[in-house]
């Protein structure tokens, strides 16, 4: 069913400005056969060891990670309490890199703090490394399950228009979302924040260079306006870890909620997204609601993250 000339066999998963559509397109078909038939993938990463590397916080991102490897029979090696690990001693990022190749172990997922960390461990590995966030720069796996998500919901990723509301500025998950929904035709985002939280220059780069269309909407006034305009409304927390300054957290909490009054402005059929953990940007209050689209995100994660170990591990090593 795949197309033969597609091989991410061995690929490092850095950023999401790093694939084509076409990988994209056939990493979801894949996917969705996951969804279907994903037993039968059961023994093909037999053999295989993927380390899962997480010096930051995490529970679906490492959880899917360690369900998704087991379920295609690999093995895991999580590395998940940085604090109990050499690493807090002060062993180096590429210590830890060689330390695990000569294990070996057939892929690294990192999760890491520094911006940069990803990038670096796949130029220091032999083996494929896996971005599971690199700090505030990049949640490449992330925005896979994101455009995944709207393509089973939505039935297509063409013409979507996406508005992100929250702390736009810190967050890892809107920069790769972005990257990733602009190989799409017609796809238009929203950035709705204040200015202290607007997406960065080096995203407005990305999309300005690309001709995607997009626009930032820093006043509350405009928010109900822009609600009508979107099919997706991604909402991210602010991300209190990456704050300089507390009291500029303590400020902007609470400037943003989502919840039933503010989706009466929306059209009644938008989806609302969030990559989770949420605090209190999103109301439980939308859970139960067909616009809820985050448990189904979180569900995906799986099916994801088992056809990518699947293509950079597994069977299709020759294109
Ligand atoms: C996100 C992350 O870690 O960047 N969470 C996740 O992977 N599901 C978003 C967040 O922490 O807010």
């Amino acid at each position: 069913m795949h197309s033969s000339r597609i091989n991410l066999h061995g690929r490092d998963v850095v950023s999401s400005r790093d694939f084509t559509r076409q990988e994209i397109e056939h990493l979801f078909a894949l996917a969705a056969e996951m969804e279907r038939h994903g037993e039968e993938y059961r023994d093909t990463l037999r053999n295989k060891k993927v380390a899962l590397v997480f010096v930051e916080p995490s529970t679906r991102t490492f959880q899917s990670f360690l369900a998704a490897t087991r379920a295609l029979g690999g093995e895991a090696v999580p590395m998940a309490d940085p604090s109990m690990s050499a690493m807090a001693k002060g062993e180096t990022l590429h210590d830890t890199v060689k330390m695990l190749e000569g294990y070996g172990v057939d892929c690294i997922v990192l999760r890491h703090p520094s911006r940069g960390a990803a990038k670096y461990a796949a130029e220091m590995a032999s083996i494929p490394v896996i971005n599971a966030g690199s700090g505030s720069q990049e949640h490449p796996t992330q925005s896979m399950i994101d455009l995944y998500t709207i393509l089973r919901r939505r039935g297509s990723i063409d013409g979507v228009s996406i508005g992100a509301i929250g702390d736009l500025r810190f967050s890892r998950t809107i920069p790769s979302l972005s990257y990733l929904a602009s190989l799409f035709s017609g796809v238009s985002l929203y950035f709705m924040a204040p200015s202290a939280l607007q997406v960065r220059p080096e995203v407005e780069l990305f999309l300005k260079e690309r001709n995607i269309k997009y626009k930032r909407i820093e006043e509350t006034s405009e928010i109900a306006e822009t609600l009508r305009e979107i099919d997706v409304l991604y909402v991210t927390r602010l991300q209190k870890e990456r704050f300089p300054d507390p009291s500029e957290y303590e400020k902007l909490r609470g400037s943003y909620i989502v919840n039933r009054e503010l989706l009466s402005h929306a059209r009644s059929d938008i989806g609302v997204m969030h990559p989770l953990p949420r605090v209190d940007e999103l109301s439980p209050e939308i859970d139960s609601t067909p616009n809820a689209w985050y448990f189904d995100q979180a569900k995906y994660g799986l099916p994801l993250r088992m056809a990518l170990l699947y293509l950079i591990l597994g069977g299709e090593s020759s294109g």
